[in-house]
């Protein structure tokens, strides 16, 4: 059973301190800032940043020493996201005996498999009130694209989402709610009336129905293209998108009303430049809708978009950007596979595109003076270094960082601005 660390907390204007009463760190402590991506180096202190800036995009800056946290939020701090930072605290010292090997720390780590009848279940009665006090937005609209994979608008009561082409912010749904795959949690029933939070970015199906470009001053609704996770690599059973691929149209859940992340055009301002957008999967999400903003405002660069997927059938978007690379002399689109029958002995990652030259052949010179590339999605295709200081140690699976620093570009991180931007989904 779960051996909760207790958690008092303290807030203070945008500052909220959490005290548990375990030791997260050395004596030295560990500050992070979101802007600068957590690094991936095994440390206790990194996880427990990468988990609050998960809960929400306002938050900024995480400073974890001995058993403390502090955590910066610009606009302060509400009782629902207390409450789900007590929680994630928790997960990190929450032990399960028996069979189960639930890694400790991470998302959704809390989450087990549980015998049938462990669980304590809500009454109807109290999930519908549940809902009624945390939910602020309605689905309007859902593409299936198929089993596994949805495009679909949320509309928030209280108006647009507002935030720049390339952002992300925050969906949630309760614990409440049932899952798709009907496995059982051990969550007690407090943890139950909780919210289960997880970062999307913001994506766009770009064209209208009658042809023309989408307009987004006129969306009352957010797009959100999302893949249902049933575990993640350990095979823990995956928190929020097993409740989110239960829901429909008319459906109500939770969405974030402050969007954040410095992926975003304004990084540079020569419209002249050739922009790569670089993706795998759902991570095409924010790259459709940065690629709208530059068609719109007629960008005279280059603009191309990769995307790698598994499958044909998980490219959602391939018909659209196919229309856009007819209308746009300026605009091209590489979709890739990996695991179609014609894959097979033939797989090309983002990277072999790269190091093969074959955009080079397609007419994108990937010079670094007058090109910015943007990646988004698995961590693996990104590979961001960790850093000692200003000496970069890269993954040992080779990424696309690597190999355009390689060639002279220049990371966008911490106080640099450079024309290598990235959004790491996990
Ligand atoms: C800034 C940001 C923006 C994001 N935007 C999107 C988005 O637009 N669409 C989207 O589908 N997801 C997006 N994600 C991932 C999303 O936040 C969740 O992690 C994901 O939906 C799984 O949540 P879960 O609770 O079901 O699974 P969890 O219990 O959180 O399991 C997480 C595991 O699932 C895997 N995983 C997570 N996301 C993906 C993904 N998109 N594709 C493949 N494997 C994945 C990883 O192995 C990860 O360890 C984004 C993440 C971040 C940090
Ligand atoms: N896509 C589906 O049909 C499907 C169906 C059911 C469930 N899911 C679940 O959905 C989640 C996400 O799946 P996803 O396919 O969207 O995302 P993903 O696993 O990140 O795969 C997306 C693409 O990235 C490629 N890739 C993997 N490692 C890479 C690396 N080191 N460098 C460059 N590219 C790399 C993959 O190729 P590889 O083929 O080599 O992995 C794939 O083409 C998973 O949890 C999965 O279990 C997916």
């Amino acid at each position: 059973m779960g051996q909760p660390i207790l958690v008092q907390r303290r807030v203070q204007g945008d500052i909220a301190m959490f005290s548990g009463d375990r030791s997260l760190t050395g004596q030295d402590g560990a500050r992070y800032f979101a802007a600068d991506g957590v690094p991936d180096n095994g440390k206790l202190s990194a996880a427990v940043a990468k988990e609050f800036f998960d809960l929400d995009p306002e938050i900024d800056y995480v400073y974890v020493a001995y058993n403390h946290v502090m955590a910066r939020r610009a606009g302060g701090w509400d009782e629902d996201l207390l409450e789900a930072a007590d929680e994630a605290l928790n997960r990190f010292f929450v032990f399960y005996d028996g069979e189960i090997d639930v890694p400790i720390g991470g998302a959704g780590s809390g989450v087990a498999l549980a015998p049938p009848g462990a669980v304590t279940g809500l009454s109807d009665e109290t999930m519908e009130a549940l809902r009624t006090e945390h939910y602020n937005a309605t689905i309007s609209y859902l593409d299936e694209v198929h089993e596994d994979l949805w495009i679909f608008r949320v509309r928030p009561d209280d108006g647009p989402l507002a935030y720049q082409a390339g952002q992300y912010t925050t969906l949630a749904l309760g614990f409440w709610e049932p899952r798709i795959d009907e496995l059982t949690e051990d969550l007690d029933d407090a943890q139950r009336r909780k919210l289960a939070r997880r970062s999307y970015s913001v994506s766009s199906s770009m064209l209208a129905e009658n042809g023309s470009l989408l307009d987004p001053a006129e969306e009352a609704a957010a797009e959100f293209y999302v893949v249902l996770v049933r575990s993640d690599s350990q095979g823990t059973p995956a928190v929020l998108t097993p409740r989110l691929f239960l829901k429909g149209e008319g459906d109500r859940l939770f969405i974030g009303r402050k969007a954040a992340g410095r992926y975003r055009l304004d990084r540079f301002d020569d419209p002249t430049a050739d922009v790569v957008f670089l993706s795998t999967g759902t991570g095409e999400a924010p790259n459709n809708r940065m690629t709208l903003d530059l068609l719109r405002r007629g960008h005279q660069g280059r603009i191309v978009g990769v995307c790698t997927t598994r499958y044909l059938r998980d490219l959602a978007y391939l018909e659209t950007h196919g229309r856009l690379a007819e209308r746009y002399d300026n605009y091209e689109y590489i979709p890739l596979t990996t695991r179609e029958p014609e894959n097979e002995g033939n797989k090309i990652y983002i990277q072999d595109l790269i190091e093969s030259a074959k955009l080079e052949e397609m007419g994108f010179a990937l010079d670094p003076e007058r090109t910015h590339v943007y990646l988004c999605g698995n961590p693996l295709m990104i590979g961001l270094p960790e850093w000692d200081g200003d000496t970069p140690t890269y993954p040992e699976t080779r990424g696309v960082v690597e190999i355009l620093t390689e060639r002279g570009f220049t990371l966008d991180h911490g106080r640099t601005i450079g024309n290598i931007h990235i959004e790491e989904y996990w």
